[in-house]
């Protein structure tokens, strides 16, 4: 069963061509960075104004990368929620189009849901029940995963979410949008104990995250030493020493989770995901506890529409379908 997928909550751009849930025959991703990067992070208007233009043609490049007619196609995943709205209704309206005119089902995608699915586009793929961690630009998230529509949320960051911390604290640092990948290139030569930062905890909420109150110990330091930002060595410290505090914070709730859970294998994915030092103190964690890790390539990691394609085949194969009157929704 070929299914087209369709990803427009937030700045990307993305189509795909998933057959099975499980293999990836194309997967088009147009990012707006430097759009959006003038204005320090994105504006809701400007993403929806250019998914108008970049959304068609993304969709034909799906479509011929993966050899497939737009007749060939069975069934269209579009993502739902959560995102800008503006920017979801220019995603779902198009896939209402298609769906419509090729007489094919419609299924809405939970865009957090679906970057869970990232796992089975991969050669080894998790055993259910398992835990997964959400992290991207607006969530993060811990689930307790027992089939392909059984996700119990476990946890929750109470204020910024680990990719929006990353994002402000580069913005901090004058290092631009976006900002996780900017901060793990300075932070790969700093030294990440040279400023002590803080890992703010929830008290009686062991699995919920909170990462305001590290960014305003970054904005502190900066504050009272303005200087390291004209110091490489200073500035790469500063964001190893983030960066840490943020993996930390993620690792540690992580296996919290599995432990509670009774789980031995861990999904990991969202943007955050693509993050190579990560991605070692997660794998190194699962080695010496023998958990068995799944971490889908970075390229699955931040947003793109094969996740979506893959949850919207499990859906549909589950009956689930959107009718013509299908709303979008800022909330997950
Ligand atoms: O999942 P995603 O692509 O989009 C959302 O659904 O939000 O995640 C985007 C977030 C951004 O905050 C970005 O700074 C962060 O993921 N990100 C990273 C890295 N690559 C992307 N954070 C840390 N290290 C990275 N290498
Ligand atoms: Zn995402």
């Amino acid at each position: 069963m070929l299914i087209l997928g369709i990803e427009t909550s937030c700045d990307e751009t993305a189509a795909a061509v998933v057959e099975d849930g499980r293999r990836v025959l194309s997967s088009v991703v147009a990012t707006q960075f430097e759009l959006h990067a003038q204005y320090g992070g994105v504006v809701p208007e400007i993403a929806a104004r250019r998914h108008l233009e970049n959304l068609l043609p993304v969709i034909q490049g799906a479509l011929d990368q993966a050899g497939v007619l737009l007749t060939e196609i069975d069934g269209i995943a579009v993502t739902q929620r959560p995102g800008l709205i503006g920017a979801l209704i220019i995603g779902m309206a198009a896939a209402k189009a298609l769906s419509y005119t090729l007489g094919k089902p419609l299924v809405g995608v939970n865009h957090l849901q679906a970057h869970i699915m990232a796992a089975f586009l991969t050669e080894t793929v998790p055993a259910f029940p398992f835990a997964a961690m959400v992290v991207s630009g607006g969530h993060t998230n811990l689930y307790r995963v027992d089939g392909f529509t059984e996700m119990a949320l476990l946890g929750r960051s109470r204020d910024d979410a680990a990719g929006e911390a990353f994002d402000k604290v580069a913005k901090l640092m004058a290092l631009g949008y976006p900002g996780g990948v900017r901060i793990e290139a300075l932070a790969i030569t700093g030294n990440a104990s040279a400023y002590n930062l803080p890992r703010p905890r929830v008290h009686g909420e062991p699995l919920t995250f909170s990462f305001s109150g590290l960014k305003t110990a970054v904005a502190g330091r900066l504050k009272q030493h303005p200087e390291i930002l004209a110091d490489d060595a200073a500035r790469c410290d500063l964001a190893a020493g983030f960066q840490e505090a943020v993996v930390d914070s993620l690792a540690s709730r992580a296996w919290l989770a599995m432990e509670q859970e009774g789980c031995s294998r861990l999904v990991v994915c969202g943007g955050v995901a693509a993050n190579g030092r990560l991605r070692q103190v997660l794998q190194e964690h699962a080695q010496d506890a023998e958990h068995d890790l799944f971490l889908p390539p970075p390229a699955l990691c931040t947003d793109n529409a094969a996740m979506v394609a893959a949850l919207g085949y499990r859906l549909l194969m589950a009956g689930e379908c959107l009718d013509l009157t299908g709303d979008v929704f800022s909330r997950g």
